[in-house]
């Protein structure tokens, strides 16, 4: 992917995307403790991938209610801080929230956004960003910034979804969301634009990460069939939209999402793909 594609201007502008995540956030916490066990299956990897230790010094970046920081806090003690950043206060107050239900002590939250971040250089040894860099405009502005604030030879870790299409629950929601809602499918464009294979490793590059590697993680996840199981990612996703519509849509689009994911029942279970992409690089 061309570095024109990745600064792609179908990203919708910073405050614009302040509001639109301001709205989200009470939906993102009200289903943070929920899907905490899936988001620990896509944290490992990230975390694995950057070697954290005891004692290290970690920024997350577009932190929203806590995934990675949360995680990465557990593996840095003792010694070890997490600085949790986030465009919006609302979520920061849910990360807050849930280190103190958790007992998580070595983590601090600072509104910050990616692309102007208020760190002196060099005062991060491992910085992460998951699911968060599709949604600045300057993307390879923001990596720039990460790299000026870690350590020389101090490593980042990306996560984002791969193609849509490689997510089935994803293509389902965008499929409902557009008959029933009358979403713009193209809201479902920017959140998936790194999904490319070497569309991560090449905005690292462009922004002079070095000993940049990038992979695909794909899940196969099976669902029990008797309840729906896309409600939290239906609500993340377009929770206030939905709100807005009112109980019958909403039972439109579950009635939707249903017939979406018909194919994929099998046994009584829904049977699914999931593809994100994990890209690393050294300052
Ligand atoms: C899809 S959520 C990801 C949250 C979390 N990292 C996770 O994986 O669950 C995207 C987050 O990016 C944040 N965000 C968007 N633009 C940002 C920016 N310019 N700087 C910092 N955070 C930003 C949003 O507020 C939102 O919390």
């Amino acid at each position: 992917m061309t570095q024109r594609a990745i600064t792609d201007p179908v990203i919708p502008d910073k405050e614009e995307v302040r509001a639109e995540w301001t709205s989200r956030a009470r939906y993102w916490d009200r289903w943070a403790d929920q899907v905490a066990d899936m988001a620990g299956r896509f944290n490992a990897p990230l975390l694995d991938a950057l070697e954290l230790r005891p004692g290290h010094n970690v920024l997350d970046l577009a932190c929203g209610t806590g995934e990675p920081a949360l995680s990465a806090a557990r593996r840095v003690a003792p010694g070890g801080l997490v600085v949790a950043t986030d465009l919006v206060r609302a979520m920061l107050d849910s990360v807050r929230r849930r280190a103190g239900d958790l007992g998580i002590a070595n983590l601090a939250c600072e509104q910050a956004d990616m692309e102007r971040l208020p760190f002196p250089d060099a005062r991060f040894d491992r910085a992460t960003c998951r699911f968060g860099i599709m949604f600045v405009p300057d993307a390879i502005g923001a990596l720039r910034e990460a790299r000026r604030v870690l350590v020389p030879g101090g490593r980042i870790g990306l996560l984002v979804w791969g193609p849509i299409e490689d997510t089935t629950i994803m293509t389902a929601i965008r499929a409902a969301s557009r008959k029933v809602l009358g979403v713009d499918g193209r809201q479902f464009d920017h959140p998936f634009r790194f999904g490319a294979d070497g569309a991560l490793d090449a905005a690292l590059r462009a922004a002079g990460f070095h000993a940049v590697a990038e992979r695909a993680l794909r899940f196969a996840p099976e669902i029990p069939a008797d309840r729906p199981f896309w409600q939290p990612m239906l609500e993340m996703t377009l929770g206030p939209r939905i709100g807005e519509a009112g109980a019958q849509a909403r039972a439109q689009l579950d009635g939707e999402i249903r017939a979406q994911l018909a194919g994929n029942l099998d046994g009584g279970r829904y049977r699914l793909q999931v593809h994100v992409r994990l890209a690393t690089g050294a300052a």
